[in-house]
């Protein structure tokens, strides 16, 4: 397989560059970011797609500021709604796979009853990243059923077969490298916090399941492998794959203080001490859905391997 990705500088676009290479069914990664891959252009998919005719593209770019994306709401359907439109119809006209990476913000996070939303429920953002993300997962579907290659992925479940060339996976909370990652901004708040002599203040009604982007890689090989492997199951349908478990982000900045040996006091606070231009989903947890190879391990596991890999969280001093 030739797979392309896109955000291929990006937190879970650099994690694919690295791990598709080791996988015997890969021939060769283009990895396109900007500016040569601009979700602002519409005519990038075209020429990109057209010109390198991949066999699969793994579609991570996103405008990811959740709170620029509330600002702009516009701009946000542009680069996560249409722009995925128009990938999705260059895949569909050079018969290549796509895999759409979305998000767990397409729920709106009221439920109450603790149970995780499975793939199965209807959305309902309730944030313009999360409607423009959901905008994204549309365009794509509607360009493979105007093919007749769609999936439903409920009749697909039952009669328990994946077929369709198109995949959505949902995630949550990503961490890992580059950039200021969750546990960077913790570790750095949390020196600022000693350097004051305040305690670290961490929200505690916020819910939903750290993944480790070198993790969902993996994962999306392996869906990936299976549309490879002759007689496969395909990788069609919704995906929900997150790391196993659940937290708080206080628990979740815990974590990685203990992990990090940082001794600070710290206090739980609600979300609305830092009012945002976006809301985010209070209880974001997702069922995960099957994968092949088995479920990915808990996030806590994941995050002390992260944690112990050097310069994993020196960049957070500086
Ligand atoms: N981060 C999370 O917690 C999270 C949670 C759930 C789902 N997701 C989804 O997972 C996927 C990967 O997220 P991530 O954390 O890896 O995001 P990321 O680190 O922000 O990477 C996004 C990538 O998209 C590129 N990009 C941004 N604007 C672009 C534009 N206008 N045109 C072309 N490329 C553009 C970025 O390039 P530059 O770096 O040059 O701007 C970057 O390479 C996204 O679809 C995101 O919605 C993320």
């Amino acid at each position: 397989m030739r797979v392309a990705v896109t955000g291929a500088g990006g937190r879970l676009g650099s994690a694919l560059v690295k791990t598709l290479p080791s996988a015997p069914f890969v021939r060769e990664v283009l990895a396109w970011d900007l500016p040569e891959h601009d979700l602002d252009d519409p005519t990038s998919a075209e020429r990109l797609i057209g010109t390198f005719r991949p066999d699969a593209v793994v579609h991570c770019a996103a405008w990811t500021d959740v709170d620029g994306c509330a600002r702009d709401p516009d701009l946000a359907m542009r680069r996560n709604g249409t722009a995925v439109g128009e990938i999705a119809r260059t895949c569909v006209s050079v018969g290549a796979g796509l895999v759409v990476v979305s998000t767990n913000e397409v729920f709106d996070g009221s439920r109450t009853d603790g149970l995780p939303y499975a793939p199965t429920e209807p959305p309902n953002p309730a944030n313009p990243y999360g409607a423009s993300k959901l905008q994204g997962e549309a365009a794509a579907r509607a360009a493979f059923q105007a093919t007749g290659r769609d999936f439903d992925a409920a009749a697909l479940a039952e009669a328990g077969e994946q077929v369709a060339p198109l995949a959505i996976v949902r995630t949550a909370w990503l961490f890992g490298r580059p950039g200021m990652d969750f546990p960077q901004k913790i570790l750095a708040a949390a020196e600022r916090s000693r350097d004051q002599h305040q305690s670290l203040a961490l929200v505690s009604d916020e819910i939903g399941t750290p993944t480790y982007a070198p993790d969902l890689a993996w994962a999306i090989v392996r869906l990936l492998a299976e549309a490879a492997r002759p007689n496969g199951r395909g990788f069609g349908g919704i995906h929900h794959v997150v790391n196993g478990g659940q937290a708080s982000r206080a628990a979740w900045a815990r974590e990685v203080l203990r992990l990090a040996g940082v001794d600070v006091v710290t206090s739980d606070v609600p979300s609305t001490t830092w009012p945002r231009p976006s809301t985010p989903p209070a209880w974001g947890v997702l069922q995960t859905t099957p994968l092949p190879g088995g479920p990915l391990r808990d996030w806590r596991v994941a995050l002390a391997e992260h944690m112990s890999l050097p310069n994993s969280h020196e960049e957070a001093g500086g």
